[in-house]
């Protein structure tokens, strides 16, 4: 199915290039006759691919305004191979990922992972499905996720994205949710936490969130803010301004949900005690 889409040059030269459990991977993805996110699920199972083949593409030095290290190992005529480097209190941004029908993110560490919905303007959390280290988790074109390293250890993870047609960027107009700003960013690059604009391509406003949401999201906003500042902290003004905000935003979101835990424990109170 794929065969009209295949640059042989460019794709076998990289492909001995690289270690043999990423080049397995390559060929059983593009030996699939059908792909899903629960075949690219299993394309990566089967490949076996060890945390230490994707070393070369660690970027445990990465910028602090980038909110993780992100490389690219391999692009495929219809999907891209990526790794991803998650330093402690590296998070993402709520993002999903473009133009990407199919593929799959296995992590070899214990990161933190929530999904949400989006309907009416609306972001919500949907559930935390943590990954256990090596498992696989599916991303499908309707996926919003968020993802990062709560723990004290780096770690590495692998990403497979892909859609059933030629495309040069697959996760372009990926779409991040700024609740702070109120708004989606539309980016073809790292789903990254106050993004410089040269990497925005386009905005829409009128984006909201749930409480539970737009709680989470300013701390890791703010977590990632205070670390910009923690390396630099002379010429960013508006930086300090913005993270001031997060706090007293944090703050009374924490005050509306201490009030409603309040109020369910007194509901539960009264229950149990007619
Ligand atoms: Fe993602």
């Amino acid at each position: 199915m794929k065969t009209a889409f295949l640059h042989p040059s460019r794709s076998s030269q990289a492909l001995a290039s690289l270690p043999p459990s990423l080049a397995r991977l390559v060929k059983i993805i593009r030996a699939s006759a059908r792909l899903t996110p629960e075949i690219v699920c299993q394309c990566a199972i089967e490949a076996k691919v060890d945390p230490q083949d994707l070393l070369p593409w660690a970027d445990f030095k990465h910028p602090v305004t980038d909110s993780y290290g992100r490389q690219l190992v391999y692009h495929g005529e219809n999907f891209e191979i990526m790794v991803m480097s998650w330093l402690p209190g590296d998070f993402s941004a709520i993002h999903d990922h473009g133009a990407a029908e199919w593929g799959a993110v296995q992590c070899f560490g214990a990161a933190e992972h929530y999904t949400y919905n989006f309907e009416n303007g609306l972001l919500s959390t949907l559930k935390r499905t943590d990954y256990i280290p090596n498992s696989v988790k599916q991303v499908d074109k309707y996926l919003i996720h968020q993802m990062g390293n709560p723990g004290k250890e780096p770690f590495l993870s692998l990403h497979i994205y892909g859609k059933d047609s030629f495309e040069k960027n697959i996760t372009k107009n990926s779409r991040i949710f700024d609740l702070f700003e109120g708004s989606i960013k539309l980016t073809d690059g790292g789903v990254f936490f106050c993004l410089p604009e040269s990497q925005i391509k386009q905005r829409i406003y009128g984006l909201r969130g749930d409480a539970e949401t737009t709680l989470r999201h300013h701390q890791r906003m703010r977590d990632r803010l205070c670390r910009i500042l923690s390396f630099d902290s002379d010429t960013q003004t508006d930086i300090k301004l913005t993270i001031l905000q997060l706090e007293r935003k944090i703050a009374s979101l924490d005050s509306l949900n201490n009030a409603d835990n309040h109020s369910e424990n007194m509901a539960r109170l009264s229950l149990s005690s007619k």
